[in-house]
């Protein structure tokens, strides 16, 4: 098929999609691991985002979605288009519909992640104007059944002030381009949600002459089998033994395993490794960053006579 005849119509997702979407999900991840179908009728209800779907003569070849995740960040994610129809220009005008919408709504902070081989992605990427900012590895350790040996404690709301302090301008805050996980997806960590983290107990660290050298955070997740780390923090000996804690921590809690996808900074790798965890994929996940400004950008100046 020609790229320049396709005629694309971009419309909100129904529920009446459902099985077609999944029926694309499983065309492009025949082992069935896409998560996207289990998260169909969330995104559906989430009326903080925007769930859209591309057709071509009236068949479902592709969705994408927008979601809120705090104040002015959102996030791209469930980007997929069925395989007959890839290499068309339907993912450009998903993306371009949902920085479109955003820049209507009044502008924001848009984020996505893809690995380092997904190379349409980044092409993607460059043609609505995202910026590459953080580069994270993926980790993983299992549980340190046994004798607790790292004094471990959890953080409270009287350890923000030296929480942030440590933070502030670190090199693994840098790498992470001020970046913290909330599970597959990544967020400014301010220290309003530093503090958020802290009450809801979510904040592990470990102290040297009773300062505190060492900080995690922990993913929200419904999860119970992994532990999965959002952030880390801290001199170089203390996140060894920091990330030891966790595998600890990880034991008491019954969880078979840690995850932590980690931002690519030297120290931050040396200490991963030195504390017994080992790296669980051959690729790296990239994070993009665009800023849409609020009010109508270029590519709107030309009527769309096919997009809803
Ligand atoms: C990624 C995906 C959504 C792209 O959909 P698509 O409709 O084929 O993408 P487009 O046709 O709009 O092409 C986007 C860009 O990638 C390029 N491209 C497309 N297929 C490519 C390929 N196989 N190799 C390299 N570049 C490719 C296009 O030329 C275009 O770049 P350009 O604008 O500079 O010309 C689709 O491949 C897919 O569903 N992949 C599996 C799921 C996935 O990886 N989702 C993204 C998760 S972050």
């Amino acid at each position: 098929m020609d790229k320049n005849i396709l005629r694309v119509r971009i419309r909100a997702a129904r529920a009446a999609d459902r099985a077609d979407a999944a029926a694309i999900c499983d065309r492009i991840y025949e082992d069935g691991s896409d998560y996207l179908p289990q998260l169909w009728d969330e995104w559906l209800n989430d009326r903080g985002g925007q769930f859209i779907v591309a057709e071509v003569e009236g068949r479902l070849v592709g969705v994408a979605k927008r979601t809120h995740l705090a104040d002015d960040e959102y996030w791209l994610e469930g980007l997929r288009v069925s395989p007959a129809y890839q290499g068309q220009g339907i993912a450009a005008r998903l993306q371009a519909h949902l920085v479109d919408g955003l820049h209507r709504m009044g502008g924001g902070t848009l984020r996505f992640a893809t690995h380092s081989g997904n190379r349409p992605v980044h092409r993607l990427a460059a043609r609505d104007g995202f910026q590459h900012v953080a580069t994270y590895r993926l980790y993983r350790a299992e549980p340190a059944w046994g004798k607790v040996t790292v004094s471990l404690r959890p953080l409270t709301g009287d350890d923000l002030n030296e929480a942030w302090t440590l933070i502030q301008g670190s090199p693994g805050c840098s790498a992470a381009n001020s970046l913290y996980e909330t599970f597959w997806s990544w967020q400014t960590l301010t220290r309003e949600k530093l503090a958020d983290q802290l009450l809801r107990g979510g904040g592990w660290g470990i102290d040297e002459d009773d300062t505190l050298a060492a900080l995690a955070l922990l993913c929200d997740t419904d999860k119970k089998d992994a532990l999965d780390v959002s952030y880390v923090d801290g001199s170089r000996e203390a996140l060894a033994l920091l990330l030891m804690g966790l595998r600890e921590l990880a034991a008491q809690r019954g969880c078979d395993k840690v995850r932590f996808r980690a931002a690519e900074e030297p120290e931050l790798m040396n200490a991963i490794e030195e504390a017994g965890y080992w790296e669980s994929w051959d690729r790296e996940l990239r994070v993009y960053e665009t800023f849409a400004a609020g009010g109508r950008r270029q590519s709107d100046e030309s009527p769309r006579l096919d997009a809803d």
